[in-house]
């Protein structure tokens, strides 16, 4: 085997990854950094920028660390990210000139209402996706709109913009590379996916100066050279999370489904070369491994699902460690009936109402702390039906397999409510860093570290399977249940 090894930097929502693959795809270093989450008003979610990248340093020497190895021996990096999460600089002096507007923010919503409004069908069409706060379009036109000074400078073409895989590979490279990817394009709302080139119009409305935009490039490929580790390595791979965690899950045919449990879940369907559009879900650039080729996908984004464990834990102090919710839910053989809608900040896909809020339904005098927390991750595998019902609908296309991965994946609990809920096997990997070792694999492919996705496919192993035992009656009673449930969360913002 080679003495030599890929970088994958993951730079999450809530902390900063860095993790070293060899050539078996096997693990040998991982570092982690959590950073600051800032709220200055309800509605808004901001990072600081350089506690981000701070966060990242400091997680890459730790990989490398404990790796035992130099960083002469890297021979590809690839840059997965939180997509849509926007930063503007300054080119001069390399400074954000705001915080990061991080996906998670409403603060743009009456921007995507007057989108929606006027311009749905335009927007939906061109770049797949629905008017909402979540892309990075309306929080770009925010900045601009609010930072004194921002569009006088962007006009000038004095400020960049950049999802954070733009952002990192800029500093990753000293300032000498302004790119990003096709799947992370896909997510601002201004690239049209049919075209693959930024859309003129869509600009033109939100009065965003080209500019300020990277290069769209595959996902695979050198973009340039990384020189902050004291020798130059090739920056070969760049995929938002969501897609780097489909590739990482090798779900390279059409009809291959993942959800990736996080703070929220994202489940997306490879749907081969041709985009599929779809009212409810999105569709958006898997990746791209040549220029001008991409596959693309069709995704539902869950905002809270893991969130809502955390919010059990630190909101209403129920339990002290996230994994006392597992046997906590386990102690009750169901919910006594109650539900539990997790609309924190509205309800993504298939809903799409930013003005929905969370409600817990159902509860007796018989309810217990067990019967909420089984209510909690039970939310949790209903979101995801949401969204596969609409996919498979949608996209005429059956699914036979659910492929897991992200924190919640490990609950056993869970994942066999999850195969229950949808009648369908749940198959989980071994090494369930898909985000990672899906961006590692791109980088790898971009520089001869691996030479197929069929030698890719070899190395990639299933750690357990589950099989739905659950009575259809009861499946389809429960489901209408919590269809209920929703429909009496939405609008209550309003
Ligand atoms: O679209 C947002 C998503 O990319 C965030 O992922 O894993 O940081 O919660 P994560």
């Amino acid at each position: 085997m080679s003495n030599n090894f890929i970088l994958a930097i993951d730079e999450g929502t809530t902390s900063a990854r860095a993790i070293i693959y060899n050539q078996d795809l096997e693990i040998v270093g991982i570092g982690q950094h959590e950073f600051p989450q800032h709220y200055p008003q309800p509605g808004y979610v901001e990072h600081n920028p350089h506690e981000i990248w701070n966060a990242q340093m400091l997680a890459i020497k730790e990989a490398i660390e404990k790796a035992k190895i130099e960083a002469k021996q890297i021979t590809g990096i690839g840059v997965t990210n939180q997509r849509e999460t926007t930063i503007l600089w300054d080119v001069k002096s390399g400074k954000p000139i705001y915080n990061a507007i991080v996906w998670q923010d409403r603060r743009t919503s009456n921007i995507t209402d007057w989108l929606k409004a006027n311009y749905f069908r335009m927007i939906k069409d061109k770049t797949g996706l629905v008017p909402d706060p979540y892309f990075s379009g309306s929080k770009i036109k925010w900045m601009l709109d609010n930072v004194p000074n921002a569009r006088e400078k962007a006009e000038r073409g004095e400020i960049k913009f950049g999802t954070i895989d733009t952002y990192l590979i800029w500093k990753l490279t000293n300032g000498k590379v302004h790119v990003t990817d096709y799947s992370n394009a896909s997510r601002t709302m201004l690239f049209n996916i049919n075209k693959l080139e930024w859309d003129r119009e869509i600009l033109e409305l939100l009065k965003i100066p080209e500019s300020v935009l990277p290069d769209v490039k595959p996902s695979s490929q050198i973009y340039g050279y990384s020189e902050i580790l004291g020798s130059s390595i090739p920056i070969s791979g760049d995929a938002g999370d969501q897609q780097a965690a489909l590739f990482g899950q090798i779900a390279y045919e059409v009809g291959e489904v993942k959800s990736t449990y996080g703070t929220g879940s994202f489940i997306l369907m490879n749907i081969g070369n041709n985009p599929i559009f779809s009212e409810n879900i999105l569709t958006t650039i898997a990746w791209g491994i040549e220029d001008k080729k991409v596959t693309y996908a069709l995704e539902g984004s869950v905002f809270i699902t893991g969130a809502a464990v955390q919010w059990f834990r630190d909101g209403l102090r129920a339990i002290d460690v996230s994994d006392e919710i597992e046997p906590l839910a386990a102690s009750t053989p169901d919910t006594g009936g109650v539900y539990f809608v997790p609309a924190f900040v509205g309800l993504g896909a298939p809903y799409w109402d930013p003005y929905a809020r969370g409600l817990i339904i159902g509860i007796t005098r018989g309810t217990t702390k067990a019967h909420i927390a089984r209510a909690i991750l039970e939310s949790i595998a209903y979101q995801t039906r949401d969204v596969i019902e609409v996919m498979e609908k949608d996209s005429g296309i059956k699914i036979n397999v659910l492929k897991v991965d992200g924190g919640a994946a490990k609950d056993n609990l869970l994942m066999q409510f999850q195969a229950d809920i949808l009648g369908i096997k749940v198959v989980r990997p071994r090494i369930m860093e898909t985000t990672s070792m899906g961006v590692a694999m791109l980088a790898g492919l971009a520089v001869d570290y691996w030479n197929s996705l069929e030698e890719l496919k070899q190395k990639w192993k299933i750690d357990k399977e589950f099989i739905p035992s659950m009575s259809e009656r009861e499946r389809e009673k429960r489901y209408k249940a919590w269809k209920e449930a929703v429909k009496r969360s939405m609008g209550w913002e309003k």
